[in-house]
């Protein structure tokens, strides 16, 4: 039985990707912040189908729980007979209204620096002890930190912290080679999930424009990412590790 960390597990890309590891027989423990009901349901539809789940509360913009939370997880892989973890998706990710460049305040870059730069870096670093030589780590990036994709106004501050995720996998890939630990993102397009205060469902008029952009004519949906970052966690990607795979149905191509 392989085990996995899904941050971010209470809806959207993270709780597709805890219910397609699931399928695939890993163990998962995810996690939640706002939304318990949400990690809850993640919890349920994975043991309804005889999976092994957990949900576990965090906030990846305070790095000083985060101890606190290896020690959660530590607990829980010891009630499944088991030490170590194979698998750790930093995904737990806020969207933000677009906000220009001269208005950007240093708070809402705070927020955003602190949710996808300096949590998934100081969590990998603290459950890194965990995480058993030959296991794989992906981080959720997006299709706006990539160079293909036309910059939109009013998301410099997410991009950039986006684009920076794509820098430490480099890195941490070539780093922690020598565990065998592979190291990958996912560059997901505009995908249906809660993201943007359920953007999506207040606002489906949004949708039809950025279908239009998109080559495969519609916009993503959260089990088209689920299914591609457990592939990138599998042992199916053996070989594949310091890279960013778009999977965004041709969005701007
Ligand atoms: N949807 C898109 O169009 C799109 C495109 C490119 C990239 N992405 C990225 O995909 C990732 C997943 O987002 P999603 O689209 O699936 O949106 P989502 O449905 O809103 O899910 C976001 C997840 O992140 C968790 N989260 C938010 N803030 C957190 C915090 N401070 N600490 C811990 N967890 C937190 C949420 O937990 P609670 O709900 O329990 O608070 C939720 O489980 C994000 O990194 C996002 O940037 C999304």
């Amino acid at each position: 039985m392989q085990t996995a960390v899904i941050t971010g597990g209470s809806s959207g890309i993270g709780q597709s990707a805890a219910v397609e590891l699931a399928k695939r027989g890993v163990s998962v423990i995810v996690s939640y912040h706002g939304n318990p009901d949400g990690g809850l349901e993640t919890v349920e539809r994975i043991t309804k189908d005889g999976g092994t789940a957990v949900a576990l509360p965090l906030d990846v913009g305070r790095t000083g729980t985060f101890a606190s939370f290896k020690d959660a997880v530590a607990d829980v892989l010891r009630d499944w007979d088991r030490t170590s973890l194979d698998y750790l998706l930093n995904n737990a990710g806020v969207g933000q209204q677009p906000v220009m460049f001269e208005d950007t305040t240093e708070s809402l870059f705070d927020q955003m620096l602190g949710v996808h730069l300096k949590g998934p870096y100081f969590l990998t670093q603290t459950l890194l002890p965990l995480i058993a030589n030959g296991g794989a780590i992906v981080y959720t990036s997006s299709t706006s930190a990539l160079p293909n994709t036309h910059p939109e106004p009013g998301y410099s501050v997410y991009a950039s912290m986006k684009g920076a995720q794509l820098v430490l996998v480099r890195y941490l890939a070539k780093e922690l080679s020598s565990r065998g630990i592979r190291v990958n993102a996912v560059a997901p397009g505009v995908t249906r999930t809660r993201l943007g205060d359920d953007a999506f469902a207040r606002y489906p008029e949004l949708i039809p424009p950025i279908a239009a952009r998109t080559a495969l004519g519609r916009i993503g949906e959260p089990d088209d990412l689920g299914k591609v970052i457990a592939f990138l966690l599998s042992p199916d990607a053996t070989s594949i590790t310091a890279q960013t795979l778009e999977a965004s149905g041709g969005y701007d191509l």
